[in-house]
Protein backbone atom coordinates (compact mmCIF):
# COMPACT_ATOMS: atom_id res chain seq x y z
CA UNK A 1 0.00 0.00 0.00
CA UNK A 2 1.03 3.54 -0.43
CA UNK A 3 2.34 5.84 2.26
CA UNK A 4 2.39 9.48 2.22
CA UNK A 5 4.82 11.02 4.16
CA UNK A 6 5.26 14.70 3.14
CA UNK A 7 9.05 15.12 1.20
CA UNK A 8 11.01 18.11 3.20
CA UNK A 9 11.94 19.70 -0.44
CA UNK A 10 8.19 20.94 -0.59
CA UNK A 11 8.48 22.74 2.29
CA UNK A 12 11.70 24.53 1.88
CA UNK A 13 12.18 28.00 0.26
CA UNK A 14 13.24 27.27 -3.08
CA UNK A 15 16.41 28.93 -2.47
CA UNK A 16 17.67 27.41 0.69
CA UNK A 17 21.25 25.59 0.67
CA UNK A 18 19.71 22.40 1.42
CA UNK A 19 16.93 22.53 -1.46
CA UNK A 20 19.43 23.63 -4.02
CA UNK A 21 21.73 20.92 -3.30
CA UNK A 22 18.75 18.37 -3.70
CA UNK A 23 17.71 19.59 -6.81
CA UNK A 24 20.95 19.22 -8.12
CA UNK A 25 20.55 15.65 -6.61
CA UNK A 26 17.63 15.13 -8.46
CA UNK A 27 19.03 16.14 -11.38
CA UNK A 28 21.24 13.50 -10.96
CA UNK A 29 19.32 11.14 -10.16
CA UNK A 30 16.89 12.04 -13.20
CA UNK A 31 20.48 11.42 -15.36
CA UNK A 32 20.53 7.52 -13.68
CA UNK A 33 17.19 7.11 -14.37
CA UNK A 34 17.38 8.12 -17.74
CA UNK A 35 14.09 9.82 -16.80
CA UNK A 36 14.11 13.14 -18.86
CA UNK A 37 15.57 11.18 -22.04
CA UNK A 38 12.91 9.23 -21.76
CA UNK A 39 10.20 11.59 -21.71
CA UNK A 40 11.67 13.52 -24.38
CA UNK A 41 11.51 10.27 -26.42
CA UNK A 42 7.94 10.13 -25.90
CA UNK A 43 6.52 13.72 -27.40
CA UNK A 44 5.12 13.10 -30.34
CA UNK A 45 7.01 14.86 -32.92
CA UNK A 46 5.62 18.02 -34.44
CA UNK A 47 3.07 18.47 -31.20
CA UNK A 48 2.37 22.10 -30.93
CA UNK A 49 1.86 22.49 -27.57
CA UNK A 50 3.77 21.07 -24.18
CA UNK A 51 2.97 21.45 -20.66
CA UNK A 52 4.61 19.79 -17.47
CA UNK A 53 3.24 19.87 -13.72
CA UNK A 54 5.43 19.99 -10.78
CA UNK A 55 8.23 21.15 -13.40
CA UNK A 56 11.03 21.75 -10.55
CA UNK A 57 14.09 23.93 -11.89
CA UNK A 58 12.84 23.88 -15.49
CA UNK A 59 15.82 21.46 -16.12
CA UNK A 60 13.58 18.81 -18.42
CA UNK A 61 11.72 22.15 -19.69
CA UNK A 62 15.09 24.76 -21.05
CA UNK A 63 15.87 21.24 -23.51
CA UNK A 64 12.44 20.52 -24.81
CA UNK A 65 12.40 24.04 -25.69
CA UNK A 66 15.60 23.47 -27.84
CA UNK A 67 14.44 20.25 -29.56
CA UNK A 68 10.55 21.29 -29.65
CA UNK A 69 10.67 24.74 -30.91
CA UNK A 70 8.02 24.86 -32.11
CA UNK A 71 5.98 24.12 -30.00
CA UNK A 72 4.22 26.69 -26.70
CA UNK A 73 5.42 25.28 -23.55
CA UNK A 74 3.66 25.83 -20.49
CA UNK A 75 5.12 24.82 -16.79
CA UNK A 76 3.04 24.51 -13.38
CA UNK A 77 4.96 24.73 -9.95
CA UNK A 78 4.53 26.20 -6.68
CA UNK A 79 8.20 27.41 -7.07
CA UNK A 80 9.07 30.71 -8.83
CA UNK A 81 10.28 30.63 -12.69
CA UNK A 82 14.00 29.59 -12.56
CA UNK A 83 16.18 32.34 -13.64
CA UNK A 84 17.71 30.37 -16.52
CA UNK A 85 14.68 29.61 -18.35
CA UNK A 86 13.96 30.37 -21.53
CA UNK A 87 11.75 33.20 -22.40
CA UNK A 88 9.63 31.25 -24.46
CA UNK A 89 8.19 28.80 -21.75
CA UNK A 90 5.44 30.09 -20.06
CA UNK A 91 5.76 29.79 -16.12
CA UNK A 92 2.77 29.15 -13.98
CA UNK A 93 3.40 29.74 -10.07
CA UNK A 94 1.38 28.34 -7.93
CA UNK A 95 -0.92 25.02 -6.26
CA UNK A 96 -2.05 23.37 -9.39
CA UNK A 97 -5.11 22.29 -7.98
CA UNK A 98 -5.95 26.43 -8.23
CA UNK A 99 -5.27 26.41 -11.50
CA UNK A 100 -7.46 25.96 -14.85
CA UNK A 101 -5.27 23.49 -17.05
CA UNK A 102 -4.72 25.10 -20.15
CA UNK A 103 -7.44 24.86 -23.25
CA UNK A 104 -5.43 23.81 -26.04
CA UNK A 105 -4.88 20.60 -24.47
CA UNK A 106 -1.61 18.66 -26.50
CA UNK A 107 0.80 16.70 -24.77
CA UNK A 108 0.97 16.73 -20.60
CA UNK A 109 4.13 15.88 -19.12
CA UNK A 110 4.53 14.96 -15.47
CA UNK A 111 8.03 14.12 -14.02
CA UNK A 112 8.11 12.39 -9.94
CA UNK A 113 5.08 14.65 -8.86
CA UNK A 114 1.97 12.51 -9.14
CA UNK A 115 3.48 10.35 -6.44
CA UNK A 116 2.92 13.51 -3.98
CA UNK A 117 -1.23 13.05 -3.97
CA UNK A 118 -3.60 10.94 -2.19
CA UNK A 119 -5.81 8.84 -4.23
CA UNK A 120 -8.67 11.92 -3.88
CA UNK A 121 -6.49 14.44 -5.47
CA UNK A 122 -5.63 11.97 -8.22
CA UNK A 123 -8.86 11.37 -8.98
CA UNK A 124 -8.79 15.49 -9.32
CA UNK A 125 -6.14 15.77 -11.47
CA UNK A 126 -7.12 12.74 -13.74
CA UNK A 127 -9.92 15.46 -14.32
CA UNK A 128 -7.59 17.79 -15.05
CA UNK A 129 -5.51 15.76 -17.66
CA UNK A 130 -8.66 14.86 -19.56
CA UNK A 131 -8.05 17.89 -22.22
CA UNK A 132 -4.54 16.38 -23.32
CA UNK A 133 -4.31 14.23 -26.33
CA UNK A 134 -1.08 12.41 -25.11
CA UNK A 135 0.02 11.85 -21.36
CA UNK A 136 3.47 11.01 -20.90
CA UNK A 137 4.07 10.09 -16.89
CA UNK A 138 7.19 9.00 -14.94
CA UNK A 139 7.30 8.23 -11.50
CA UNK A 140 8.55 6.20 -8.59
CA UNK A 141 8.28 2.33 -8.56
CA UNK A 142 6.87 1.23 -5.04
CA UNK A 143 9.56 -2.10 -4.80
CA UNK A 144 12.42 -3.71 -3.01
CA UNK A 145 15.09 -2.64 -5.66
CA UNK A 146 14.14 0.92 -6.11
CA UNK A 147 14.76 1.43 -2.52
CA UNK A 148 18.11 -0.92 -2.10
CA UNK A 149 19.09 1.52 -5.02
CA UNK A 150 18.31 4.44 -2.74
CA UNK A 151 20.01 3.06 0.14
CA UNK A 152 23.22 2.69 -2.15
CA UNK A 153 23.45 6.29 -3.08
CA UNK A 154 23.26 7.42 0.44
CA UNK A 155 26.87 8.19 0.99
CA UNK A 156 26.68 10.48 -2.42
CA UNK A 157 23.59 12.40 -1.84
CA UNK A 158 22.31 15.50 0.78
CA UNK A 159 20.06 14.44 3.73
CA UNK A 160 16.80 16.23 2.36
CA UNK A 161 17.56 13.87 -0.87
CA UNK A 162 18.27 10.95 1.18
CA UNK A 163 14.73 11.47 3.20
CA UNK A 164 12.70 12.47 0.08
CA UNK A 165 13.83 9.66 -1.92
CA UNK A 166 12.69 6.76 0.25
CA UNK A 167 9.32 8.88 0.96
CA UNK A 168 9.11 8.82 -2.66
CA UNK A 169 9.53 5.32 -3.62
CA UNK A 170 7.16 4.14 -0.22
CA UNK A 171 4.36 6.65 -2.19
CA UNK A 172 5.06 5.59 -5.33
CA UNK A 173 2.75 3.30 -7.92
CA UNK A 174 2.68 -0.58 -9.64
CA UNK A 175 1.54 -1.20 -12.35
CA UNK A 176 -2.08 -0.46 -12.93
CA UNK A 177 -2.32 1.82 -9.83
CA UNK A 178 -1.74 5.24 -11.24
CA UNK A 179 -4.14 4.78 -14.21
CA UNK A 180 -6.63 3.85 -12.41
CA UNK A 181 -6.30 6.39 -9.70
CA UNK A 182 -6.78 9.16 -12.41
CA UNK A 183 -9.55 7.23 -14.20
CA UNK A 184 -7.58 7.78 -17.03
CA UNK A 185 -10.23 7.60 -20.50
CA UNK A 186 -6.69 7.74 -22.81
CA UNK A 187 -5.99 4.49 -24.42
CA UNK A 188 -3.19 3.74 -21.81
CA UNK A 189 0.27 1.80 -22.05
CA UNK A 190 2.38 1.26 -18.83
CA UNK A 191 5.95 -0.67 -17.98
CA UNK A 192 8.61 -0.35 -15.63
CA UNK A 193 12.48 0.13 -15.80
CA UNK A 194 14.72 -1.71 -13.28
CA UNK A 195 16.01 1.45 -12.06
CA UNK A 196 12.77 1.96 -10.34
CA UNK A 197 10.46 4.18 -13.21
CA UNK A 198 7.33 3.48 -13.41
CA UNK A 199 6.26 4.58 -16.69
CA UNK A 200 2.71 5.61 -18.65
CA UNK A 201 2.20 6.53 -22.06
CA UNK A 202 -1.17 7.70 -22.68
CA UNK A 203 -3.38 8.70 -25.93
CA UNK A 204 -6.62 9.45 -27.23
CA UNK A 205 -5.49 7.71 -30.63
CA UNK A 206 -3.69 4.60 -30.76
CA UNK A 207 -0.74 4.52 -32.30
CA UNK A 208 1.79 2.45 -31.15
CA UNK A 209 4.91 3.16 -29.56
CA UNK A 210 8.01 1.70 -28.37
CA UNK A 211 7.28 2.34 -25.01
CA UNK A 212 9.80 -0.06 -23.09
CA UNK A 213 13.22 1.59 -24.72
CA UNK A 214 16.04 1.68 -23.35
CA UNK A 215 16.24 4.59 -21.06
C1 LIG B 1 10.09 15.90 -6.71
S1 LIG B 1 9.95 17.49 -7.45
C2 LIG B 1 10.14 17.05 -9.18
C3 LIG B 1 10.51 18.22 -10.01
C4 LIG B 1 10.87 17.90 -11.46
N1 LIG B 1 9.75 17.32 -12.17
C5 LIG B 1 12.09 17.00 -11.51
O1 LIG B 1 11.96 15.82 -11.89
O2 LIG B 1 13.18 17.48 -11.19
C6 LIG B 1 8.22 17.85 -7.32
C7 LIG B 1 7.84 19.26 -7.76
O3 LIG B 1 6.42 19.38 -7.61
C8 LIG B 1 6.12 20.68 -7.15
N2 LIG B 1 4.80 20.64 -6.50
C9 LIG B 1 4.44 19.91 -5.40
N3 LIG B 1 3.13 20.11 -5.11
C10 LIG B 1 2.64 20.97 -6.04
C11 LIG B 1 1.37 21.55 -6.28
N4 LIG B 1 0.33 21.29 -5.48
N5 LIG B 1 1.23 22.38 -7.34
C12 LIG B 1 2.28 22.65 -8.16
N6 LIG B 1 3.52 22.12 -7.98
C13 LIG B 1 3.71 21.30 -6.94
C14 LIG B 1 7.26 21.02 -6.20
O4 LIG B 1 7.41 22.42 -6.06
C15 LIG B 1 8.46 20.36 -6.92
O5 LIG B 1 9.11 21.27 -7.77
Amino acid sequence: MRKLTPELLDHLPHDDPGALRSRADLRRINFFMGNERWIASMIPAGTRHITEIGAGDGHLLSHLACEFPQAEITAYDLAPRPAHLPLSVKWMQGDLFSQAPPAHGGTLIANLFLHHFSDTQLRDLGEWMRGFDTLVINEPLRARLPLLLGKLATPFVHPITRHDMRVSIEAGFRHGELPAALGLDHLVQECVSWRGSLRIFAQRTNQSANLCSIY
